[in-house]
């Protein structure tokens, strides 16, 4: 028998139901996705009229390892230069990668204890060791233990900002000050996933600037969310010429598919739709918010897509919230260990189900409790 890596017989599973289980198992038809946080408004029309000017793509030569309109789009974009960007088969590609470029035997990295996954897991799967801070009571990070933890063997610190899945996020200030004090043999990722959902008056609009001035910065972008292309698979890092070229030789570099970079470079360019759907994102947000105040529910205010459930106080279980809207209402929410419940934010038809369906599952629970 082939013996497995014991740093992977160690990880998770990641056997997750796919949709067509799901709704096969429960007998329901056409799920409400809430909960993988994908762009529920969908994407710019742009990029399919683009697909279909595109029709002859020519599969059968290779993609361009350097698609320049879309190098050029992303740089104009966040005001930096060509050869600070990198463009992977999505972030996670990214994400994937940093431990294999930058990590020898004995470092380790710091990471939070309620964030994006993946940063922690690829640092494990190369047998490197991973220190994890937890969060402050308010779910904020904390970026004073974080110094504290910097060790002689740190070489990479991970931050997500805004915070998934808690849509908390670090501001201006704290994070411009962080970055002062992180010495510069450590390796800085800041995944911005979500940052162009961000809508807080001190969110760090132009981290871009920092690669600037520190070359031991990394910043992780992803078309998966605000730009709404999931499914095409498309992510790129923002970096020093030093650290991309390092990153670049380690790549396959001709992951990102021909469909991916037109998706990509017709979505970046329709400000029009972006903003658009943005202002649609915030007001849904809103209405989400005003509703599950009404509803005495425990919440963070979000700067992501997403909002997360504090449930850790509620009588009932997560699964049980979770099953109900499945089942009855074709809702699939996302399950935050026993402390709370992550949800995308959706259209106005979509929140107003879940919404129904929430306040379905709790007068349920009131009336058992009378019994
Ligand atoms: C914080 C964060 N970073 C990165 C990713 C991965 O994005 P991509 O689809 O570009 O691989 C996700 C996906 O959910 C995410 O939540």
């Amino acid at each position: 028998m082939i013996k497995i890596k014991k740093e992977i017989i160690n990880l998770t599973d990641h056997n997750i139901p796919s949709m067509n289980e799901l709704e096969k198992k429960h007998n329901i038809k056409r799920i409400i996705k809430m909960n993988y946080n994908e762009n529920l408004f969908g994407c710019s029309p742009k990029v399919n009229e683009w697909i279909k000017v595109k029709n002859d793509i020519k599969g059968f030569i290779y993609p361009d390892m350097k698609p320049k309109k879309l190098l050029d789009s992303i740089s104009k974009y966040w005001n930096v230069n060509n050869d600070n960007i990198m463009i992977a088969n999505g972030s996670d590609a990214i994400i994937d990668l940093i431990p294999r470029v930058f990590l020898d035997e004995k470092d380790e990295v710091i990471v939070t204890d309620l964030t994006y996954g993946r940063h922690a897991n690829t640092a494990k799967i190369t047998g490197n060791k991973v220190n994890i801070i937890k969060q402050l009571e308010d779910y904020n990070y904390d970026l004073n233990s974080i110094l504290n933890a910097i060790n002689s063997n740190t070489k990479i610190i991970y931050i997500t900002n805004p915070n998934m899945p808690t849509g908390t996020y670090i501001n201006q200030k704290e994070l411009y000050d962080f970055v002062e004090k992180v010495p510069k043999n450590i390796l800085l990722v800041i995944d911005e996933a979500y940052c162009e959902f961000a809508n807080a008056n001190d969110f760090p609009y132009k981290t871009s600037e920092l690669i600037k001035t520190h070359d031991n910065i990394l910043i992780l972008h992803t078309f998966s969310k605000f730009f709404g292309l999931s499914g095409f698979r498309i992510g790129y890092a923002l970096s020093s010429k030093y650290l991309i070229d390092a990153m670049k030789k380690t790549y396959q570099p001709l992951s990102t598919n021909k469909y991916a970079i037109y998706a990509a470079t017709a979505a970046i360019n329709d400000r029009q739709w972006y903003s658009d759907m943005k202002a649609k994102a915030i007001s849904e947000k809103e209405y989400l918010y005003n509703e599950f105040a009404k509803l005495n529910l425990n919440f963070i205010k979000s700067q992501g897509n997403y909002i997360f459930l504090i449930t850790k106080e509620e009588k009932w279980e997560n699964h049980e919230l979770r099953m109900f809207l499945l089942v009855n209402y074709s809702i699939c929410i996302r399950n935050v260990r026993t402390i709370g419940l992550r949800l995308t934010i959706g259209n106005h038809k979509q929140n107003q189900i879940l919404i129904s369906g929430i306040k379905a599952f709790l007068n349920k629970e009131s009336e058992k409790n009378v019994k």
